[in-house]
């Protein structure tokens, strides 16, 4: 363990610890926009710097590791116009949308601009647009939006494991590109999203049908994806009593990945014809029931049934589509009130 001082709070963490984690352990926050605790430190956007006491220029604390006896100063005066000025450098080059931008609200840039008093139109914000890359089916990419992060490189790279975009050219022409920049579809990409999920900015965002912004949100609903066994954790976002988008959880086993199915295939939740009540077929006609009524008729229809046939009268057939826990309910269901192995699964086709 060492030992080191951060705002004037004694801070105590194990060798190794960067100076980002330790103030991180004792509740200091130090803004980040390239930093993702899952991906590797690559020191790019500079904002997380800090004052090290002996040491002439800021530390990128994400990259330097805490050291025995450092004094650390992550809200000076200098600091804090160190960070203005380089969220001033990136907004020179960023389109002034935050009117109209679907993001604003949930946007790293917007709100360190906000954080940091940077004035909309005290440099002067790029006037002339790039178009938007539409060519993926489920996400866009909007090249002026983009910081330069490099967050979904990283993810896409160390996480994804596809490697399907990286950065090209250079100096001020650098940008985020697919190979031979004909469009993000043009790629190995496998449409996961979870490169849109890790943006700061509006650079990447999801293709939705429906227009809302951040307050918009009535609600996000914690969820099992219904896609396959994994059972990735996910937060349905809800707006008007629909879902409008899916995020990943980062506390879910999956630590916030997805594939394409659970991040965008969602729009079977809210089909018209999506069946959200039990059905009764009476005389060949189904009618709506409740829960209960539902469920008195199946357990008395089942109980007359076994009283009459016995075990082998029964089969339960699972799918893959419930989770692991339902699938072990109904066989331990069928194994243990019906006394019969006659279980199967579509996973089994
Ligand atoms: S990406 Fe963020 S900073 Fe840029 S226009 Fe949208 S809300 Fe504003
Ligand atoms: S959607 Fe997935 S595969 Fe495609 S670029 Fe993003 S992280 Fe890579
Ligand atoms: S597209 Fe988004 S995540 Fe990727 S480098 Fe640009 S701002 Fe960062
Ligand atoms: S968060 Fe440290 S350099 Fe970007």
């Amino acid at each position: 363990m060492i030992k080191l001082t951060i705002d004037g709070i004694g801070v105590e963490v194990e060798k190794g610890t960067s100076i980002l984690d330790a103030a991180k352990s004792v509740a200091i926050n130090i803004p980040t926009l390239c930093h993702d605790d899952r991906l590797k430190p690559s020191g790019a956007c500079r904002i997380c710097g800090v004052e090290v006491e002996g040491s002439d220029e800021l530390q990128a604390s994400c990259t330097t590791p805490a050291r025995e006896g450092m004094v650390i100063h992550t809200r000076s005066d200098r600091v804090a116009a160190a960070r203005k000025q380089l969220l001033e450098l990136i907004w020179e080059d960023h389109p002034n949308e935050c009117l109209s931008c679907q993001k604003a609200g949930e946007c790293t840039l917007q709100d360190l601009c906000y954080d940091y008093g940077v004035e909309a139109e005290g440099f002067a914000p790029l006037k002339v647009r790039t178009p938007l890359d539409t060519s993926n089916p489920f996400y866009t990419f909007d090249k002026d939006k983009c910081i330069l992060c490099g967050k979904c490189v990283r993810v896409c790279e160390e996480l994804q494991g596809e490697s399907a975009i990286h950065f090209v050219q250079r100096g001020h022409e650098t940008m985020i590109s697919h190979p031979f920049e004909k469009g993000m579809a043009f790629s190995t990409c496998v449409s996961c999203g979870n490169c849109v999920q890790v943006c700061p900015t509006a650079a990447l965002m999801p293709k939705t049908e429906e227009k809302f912004r951040v307050w918009d949100i009535e609600k996000k609903v914690r969820t099992t994806c219904s896609y396959c066994g994994v059972g990735c954790q996910l937060d349905l976002v809800i707006k008007d009593n629909k879902v409008v988008r899916v995020d990943a959880a980062r506390d879910g086993e999956n630590e916030g990945m997805l594939c394409v199915k659970g991040k965008f295939g969602y729009s079977f939740l809210n089909h018209k014809d999506r069946l959200t009540m039990p059905l009764i077929r009476e005389g060949g006609v189904f009618r709506e029931a409740s829960w209960d009524e539902a469920l008195d008729l199946v357990a008395g229809r089942m109980t007359e049934v076994y009283d009459h046939s016995g075990s082998d009268a029964f089969a339960a057939f699972a799918s893959a589509r419930c989770t692991n826990e339902d699938n072990y309910v109904l066989q331990k269901m069928m194994r243990g009130i019906f006394k019969t192995n006659n279980i199967d699964h579509c996973a089994r086709l």
